[in-house]
């Protein structure tokens, strides 16, 4: 492990976007600098810290570090809306954005400038690492002195093209000029010979240049570039893309896979003759805002060997009635056994459509011998069982990431964001499954699902265990990740 030698600890403050995929990584984050000996404060927003704290996983994962600890601040959200995760359309994001400018930011302003802070046994705060979509934060630690590391939690292409935005704008590439969607776009360096509209994140398919959520993602990703350091949850995969980011960015630390990572300092900890703390036990590295249902991992070792296609699409995702028949039908018609998660609230409006109900109900009754449902799932654990054969996913950069690292190939279905763009690079460029983007439909599903399963098997698995390798190098002690990771702490540690 990294060399923790200086006398005082110096003590970070992270603060991310406030769903679910964005305090997993942040968390991973919090958990390896706590291992390397550094004072953290996590800022959770109020009502997510609630749901996170009523699972005892991210207590017995930070109980044993003293210089941890949590920090709440207002979010906005009366009693009675459920929850800050799930964006059902666009209003939900306008909404968010709202809560963020007039209740979270001044909240984590209140936070920093308060004694609340001040008087914190674990010294004053050396640096702060901000969620690369709350520029805000940035800016704050720029008013007071402090230095800031600006952390993206997305994969490094899609950060790149948020960088190249301005310039598709100004070419005329956004917004879309006809409904084409497989058009070329030639404007992203490194992306020329395989990038289409379709490809580029959600945000770009808006009609008006002065969407709020396309206005966002530019200003933040502006606003961003002012950090002192940037810190990427990537490796190896994306060199290409990191090296064009460095030219702009040149503290861009690169730590990714952050689960293997933190797997790994785990596992070294656990070692340590000297070490007492209980990081050694078996827990998670995800902090879930819903309550994981472990019954599932006792099906699986039930199951035949790689014989299961696991599925999910994230926390955010949401699915019509319509599109999940579809996907029903596709999995029930491939003949795969699936595991199939399904959050409480993932489901657009209800429909008591008569024949939906009926399809429904001969679903359930047809795929009661090969499926299993659960509301969520302990995915990092059900991805490296040997039962999973194929994930069928949302291809959040997490899922992705997590998928990569147990060699595991996917069949894509992108719904918003960055994920359009990921699934494009699992595709066509490391070539370790297929996209099926835009594109709902049961026959579509079965045969994707064949392709992942069955026709494409070897060449998939040879591709995905080069990708696990190539992962597993980077945060080996002479790979990238690990490097960065201690030129990460090198930095953190002069900050103080
Ligand atoms: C969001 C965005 O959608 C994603 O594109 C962006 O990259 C990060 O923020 P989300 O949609 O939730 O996140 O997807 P993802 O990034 O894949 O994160 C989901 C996390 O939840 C993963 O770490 C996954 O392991 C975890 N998860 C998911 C579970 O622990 N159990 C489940 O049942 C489902």
């Amino acid at each position: 492990m990294a060399d923790t030698g200086s006398l005082i600890s110096p003590h970070v403050v992270i603060f991310p976007f406030p769903i679910q995929g964005h305090i997993n990584s942040m968390l991973k984050l919090a958990e390896v600098l706590c291992l390397s000996g550094i004072n953290v404060t996590f800022v959770n927003t109020q009502q997510n810290h609630s749901r996170l704290s009523n699972f005892g996983d991210v207590q017995s994962r930070f109980g044993s570090f003293p210089g941890f600890c949590f920090e709440t601040i207002p979010d906005g959200l009366s009693a009675d809306q459920p929850h800050s995760t799930g964006f059902r359309n666009s209003q939900d994001l306008v909404d968010m954005l709202h809560r963020l400018k007039n209740v979270i930011r001044p909240g984590f302003r209140e936070l920093l400038t308060s004694d609340r802070l001040k008087i914190d046994s674990r010294g004053p705060v050396s640096c702060i690492i901000a969620d690369g979509i709350l520029g805000f934060a940035i800016v704050v630690a720029e008013e007071l002195g402090i230095p800031s590391i600006s952390f993206r939690t997305i994969s490094a292409c899609c950060s790149w093209i948020y960088f190249c935005l301005p310039k598709l704008i100004e070419n005329g590439d956004i917004p879309f000029k006809d409904e084409d969607m497989d058009q070329p776009i030639k404007n992203v360096p490194e992306m020329e010979s395989f990038l289409r509209c379709r490809d580029l994140p959600s945000f770009c398919r808006a009609k008006d240049l002065n969407h709020p959520s396309l206005d966002f993602v530019i200003s933040e990703t502006l606003y961003s570039t002012r950090a002192t350091a940037h810190l990427l949850n990537t490796f190896d995969i994306e060199a290409p893309i990191i090296s064009q980011l460095r030219s702009y960015w040149p503290n861009l630390y690169t730590v990714g896979p952050l689960n293997a990572l933190l797997n790994t300092l785990r596992s070294r900890t656990a070692n340590s003759p000297h070490s007492s703390s209980s990081s050694s036990k078996s827990v998670s590295s995800n902090a879930s805002l819903y309550e994981e249902d472990r019954s599932c991992m006792t099906w699986l070792d039930k199951q035949p060997e790689k014989s299961v296609v696991y599925v999910s699409f994230g926390s955010i995702a949401m699915v019509s009635r319509e599109q999940w028949l579809e996907i029903w039908y596709g999995l029930v018609n491939s003949g795969h056994r699936f595991l199939w998660v399904k959050p409480p609230d993932s489901l657009l409006a209800k429909d008591d459509e008569e024949s939906h109900v009926q399809a429904e109900t001969e679903l359930i009754e047809a795929t009661k011998e090969r499926g299993y449902t659960v509301e969520w799932a302990p995915q990092e654990e059900v991805l490296n069982h040997s039962s999973v054969g194929g994930f069928f996913t949302h291809s959040g950069w997490n899922s992705t990431l997590e998928s990569m690292v147990a060699g595991v190939p996917m069949v894509c279905w992108p719904h918003l964001a960055d994920q359009q763009i990921n699934s494009r690079y699992v595709s066509e460029v490391w070539k370790i499954g297929m996209d099926m983007k835009d594109n709902c439909n049961r026959l579509t599903v079965e045969k994707l699902i064949r392709d992942m399963m069955d026709v494409k098997r070897e060449e998939l698995t040879k591709s995905t265990a080069k990708v696990a390798e190539m992962a597993r190098q980077s945060i080996g002690s002479d790979g990238s990740s690990y490097r960065n990771y201690e030129g990460l702490l090198e930095f953190i540690r002069k900050s103080c």
